[in-house]
């Protein structure tokens, strides 16, 4: 029976061919012992495998059921790294440590690495999930991991992870990019959109909400709350009560739960109204970059118009003006006032779009990549689906302008080149077919 000494698994489950108890009893030549025997030995394999459960978490149940995984967290090596990594460098006594959920999508990539870089605390937290292309994210993950960034593996509706987190780490700040984005996606898996925008941001929510110190939190709406018969420019005041997706219904519910939780807890809550964000590094769900790929491949893109011919126009705002205003929305914001789950004062509580004042022709967007990629793109033209896109967006910045210091600096032209050469390079070489 020397093989079973090899068996690599708990040593418990063998203890009792060993034991005494079963030496002095059976004979281990006889071969209803030995079917006896293989019989536990496959009971405890089988066992095993069902039981066998990660460190200390109970596993999410994940309704995107593209991504069901478990993750493996906490323990001394794992609690130095979160350490590490949310340590302040520099800036002189005025540096910030910060959460970043979503640290390893588009936006929250590009916030950590410019945090990072002036000197701040920098931990991400991000379940990868392959709502698109995960290889992208791994990427973007390993950029980071070059500066010095950690990002944590796991589930912000998971409620264990994100209290040892702030029991490891007193962070000022929290800055939750983590969502379910997308509009149409929503058809597909409505079950993601209220996990991550709702179930998650509340459980966010009241961990920040008990911790102590608690951390001022800067978070992302979305343009999209503006809905249906906004009059434009879209400014904060304007009533949101239409949303044209399930997506713009759960940004705009999270509003409505900042709002309560500022008013009950004191959290300082700042929630930021995006508009159409592009660049390097960016989400191949969105059009600017499938365009791309399609004009690349000669396949037909399909441009969409409302009706009676009308155009259809984004207010497109280029990544590293997004990332200042985050900053500067991060900046400004000021403490939260509770700890530990109780109100003391109010707190601050602030909306602000961050777009970039101009909106362009989705045509003329096509018209941009043909120059850059010197290719013709194949164009059909397609009614508008009345499925959650609305025909235009454009920003009414001046509050983000006068409070956040916000000015974005980039035309659709220039951010589009840096686009496209980031694109080029990414996919080069045979690293990875576009799509
Ligand atoms: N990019 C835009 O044009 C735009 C416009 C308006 C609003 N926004 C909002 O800005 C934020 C960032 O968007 P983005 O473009 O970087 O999107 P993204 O999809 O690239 O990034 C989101 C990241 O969050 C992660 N994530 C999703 N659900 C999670 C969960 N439950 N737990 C942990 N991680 C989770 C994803 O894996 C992804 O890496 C989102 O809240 C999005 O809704 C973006
Ligand atoms: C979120 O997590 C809680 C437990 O923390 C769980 O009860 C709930 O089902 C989860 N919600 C979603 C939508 O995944
Ligand atoms: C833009 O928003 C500000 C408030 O932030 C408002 O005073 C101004 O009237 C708005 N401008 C337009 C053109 O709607």
């Amino acid at each position: 029976m020397s093989h079973l000494d090899n068996t690599p698994s708990t040593p418990g489950k063998f203890k009792m061919e060993k034991s005494p108890y079963v030496h002095n009893r059976l004979r281990w030549h006889s071969s209803l012992a030995k079917l006896t025997c293989w019989s536990f030995m496959f009971l405890g394999l089988i066992l095993i495998f069902f039981f066998r459960s990660p460190s200390s978490n109970p596993l999410p149940q994940d309704p995107s059921r593209r991504s069901l995984r478990t993750y493996n967290w906490g323990g001394p090596v794992w609690e130095k790294r979160v350490r590490s990594s949310a340590r302040i460098r520099s800036r002189n006594g005025n540096g910030i440590s910060v959460l970043v959920t979503g640290a390893a999508g588009f936006v929250g990539t590009h916030v950590s690495a410019a945090l990072k870089r002036r000197g701040d605390g920098v931990l991400g937290l991000d379940n990868f999930n392959d709502y698109y292309d995960p290889s992208l994210k791994r990427a973007r993950q390993a950029l980071l991991e070059r500066s010095g960034v950690f990002i944590v593996e796991g589930d912000i509706n998971d409620s264990g992870l994100l209290r040892k987190l702030l029991e490891v780490v007193a962070f000022t700040h929290v800055m939750h990019l983590a969502a379910q984005a997308g509009v149409r996606y929503a058809m597909e898996n409505p079950a993601s959109y209220v996990h991550s925008n709702i179930a998650g941001f509340v459980s966010l929510l009241e961990i920040c909400k008990s911790a102590n110190p608690q951390p001022a939190i800067v978070w992302a709406s979305s343009s999209s709350v503006y809905g249906l018969n906004t009059k434009v420019p879209f400014s904060e005041r304007d009533t949101t009560d239409q949303p044209a997706s399930l997506y713009a219904a759960t940004k705009k519910a999270g509003e409505e739960i900042a709002h309560t939780y500022n008013h009950i807890y004191g959290l300082s809550l700042t929630g930021l109204r995006f508009f159409t964000v592009y660049g390097p590094w960016g989400r191949p769900d969105m059009a600017y970059f499938f365009f791309t790929r399609d004009i690349l491949k000669g396949k037909s893109i399909s441009i969409f118009e409302a009706a009676n011919h009308g155009t259809v126009a984004r207010d497109f705002t280029y990544i590293d003006d997004i990332v200042k205003g985050c900053l500067g929305a991060l900046d400004t914001a000021e403490k939260s006032t509770g700890s530990g789950g109780k109100k003391k004062g109010p707190a601050q509580l602030r909306v602000y779009n961050l777009g970039n004042t101009s909106p362009v022709p989705v045509s003329d967007l096509v018209s941009i990549l043909e120059r850059l990629l010197k290719v013709n793109a194949k164009r059909s033209i397609m009614k508008l689906p009345r499925n959650g896109d609305v025909q235009f967006t454009h920003a009414n910045i001046s509050l983000a302008q006068r409070e956040l210091g916000y000015k974005p600096e980039t035309d659709l032209q220039t951010g589009l080149k840096k686009f496209v050469r980031w694109y080029l390079s990414y996919y080069s070489g045979g690293k990875k077919a576009a799509g």
